[in-house]
């Protein structure tokens, strides 16, 4: 094969990446009940800091947002200084961190939320699945309609949350457009069934999304340096579009006419967090191929890849950056394995959501060492924290 291009450098959002590995957002569950940044974060980003760019696990941009437990917020000055201990870390290590930005909508549960608040989404129509609660596994509750005021402010969160996090010394914005969160519930047909600006049409339902890249553009001085996650053909946390390939094309023309910083796709294979595939794989689309034709911007691939698969697809033009998700849960030092051809250790999925140290910052690197630098002193650390 011709020189590597995963290990080669890569501009995006005006950052100059080391390498071509991504680190995929993954929700660790190990901040604090009300959303602060948990006391290993700093640690666990800085081990894995020799990724090209690392995008965060997915952050609320509100408390409204915050629909599972022990899930990190960015709505308070508190959890803006945690993040800065994050990006300062990420950065020493000569990394680059984006934040991932979300509101989960629907798929909510009063349990998970420090305010006791209700679910909200486009319209009033549950999702069919189940969310994991403090008290076990729940059915996805019936949400309350946004008013149309809810809708603006909400978008409003959206733009002075990316705008917070720059302040924060974040790299880059990634807003979560995927795995049926409220963004992805706007551009359904099936779970938006609104008939005020953001309702009623195509065009109607990529109403809320365009509006957050615009006010975020307002706030952030641009979109140069805010990217999108989308998962076309996905069914995660029961999203359903009756016709999939119109909004992948609807929404991937917005972000090319936009102008954003980069394109995350999720391909259809790999579904949530990898517990079982999407529905449509097989019968899906080449969703790479298909946005290539349109969006001329930077792409990032994700889902189920390897070194090889990556390598092949960088090569292939297919896409720009891969981001690799639970092989960096196992493998902070995942880009020296795949450099140099070494194993891959296995990921245990007991740990992903569990609090605590444990299957988080307790992955040795290839020459069996865990990185301490970042590592809490014991004085930040409750007893439950430590031992979980
Ligand atoms: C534990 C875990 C948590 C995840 N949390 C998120 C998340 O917060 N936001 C998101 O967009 N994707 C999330 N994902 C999906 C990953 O970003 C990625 O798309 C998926 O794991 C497929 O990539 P992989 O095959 O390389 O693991 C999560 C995946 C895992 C394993």
């Amino acid at each position: 094969m011709s020189e590597s291009l995963l290990f080669s450098p890569f501009t995006v959002a005006g950052v100059e990446l080391a390498n071509r590995v991504v680190m995929a957002p993954m929700t660790r569950s190990r901040a604090s009940w009300e959303g602060d940044v948990g006391p290993f974060a700093a640690q666990y980003y800085a081990q894995r800091a020799s990724a090209g760019l690392i995008v965060t696990e997915a952050i609320g941009i509100s408390p409204q947002a915050h629909g599972y437990p022990y899930t990190p917020g960015l709505w308070s000055a508190g959890q803006s200084r945690g993040w800065e201990r994050v990006t300062r870390a990420v950065h020493e290590r000569g990394g680059r961190i984006a934040a991932q930005l979300w509101h989960v909508g629907r798929v909510f549960s009063r349990d998970n939320n420090p305010l006791d608040l209700d679910a909200v989404a486009p319209s009033a129509v549950a999702a069919a699945g189940k969310i994991f609660t403090r008290a076990g596994l729940q059915d996805l509750p019936p949400p309350r309609e946004l008013t149309t005021g809810e809708v603006r402010a909400t978008v409003e969160d959206f733009a002075a949350t990316a705008a917070r996090a720059l302040d924060a010394g974040f790299d880059a914005v990634e807003l979560h457009g995927a795995n049926g969160y409220l963004i992805e519930q706007f551009l359904s047909d099936d779970a938006n069934r609104r008939s005020d600006t953001y309702g009623g049409s195509e065009r109607k339902r990529l109403t809320f999304l365009a509006e957050i890249l615009d006010a975020a553009a307002d706030r952030c001085g641009g979109l140069d340096r805010i990217g999108v996650r989308i998962s076309p053909y996905g069914d995660f946390n029961g999203i359903r579009h009756s016709d999939p390939d119109r909004v992948m094309r609807d929404v991937v023309a917005l972000l090319a006419e936009r102008g954003i910083g980069f394109l995350h796709v999720i391909e259809p294979e790999v579904s949530g967090d990898g517990s079982r595939k999407t529905g449509s794989a097989g019968s899906a689309p080449d969703v790479l191929a298909i946005i290539r034709e349109s969006y001329s911007g930077v792409l990032i691939a994700a889902g189920g890849y390897d070194r090889d698969r990556a390598e092949a697809a960088l090569q292939g033009k297919r896409a720009d950056l891969i981001a690799f998700g639970r092989p960096f849960i196992s493998n902070p030092d995942l880009v020296a394995r795949m450099r140099e051809g070494a194993p891959l250790s296995e990921w245990d999925r007991r740990t992903f959501y569990t609090r605590g140290p444990a299957g988080y910052v307790d992955y040795p690197d290839l020459e069996g060492a865990v990185d301490q630098t970042h590592a809490p002193p014991p004085s930040q650390v409750s007893s439950k924290e430590a031992t979980a």
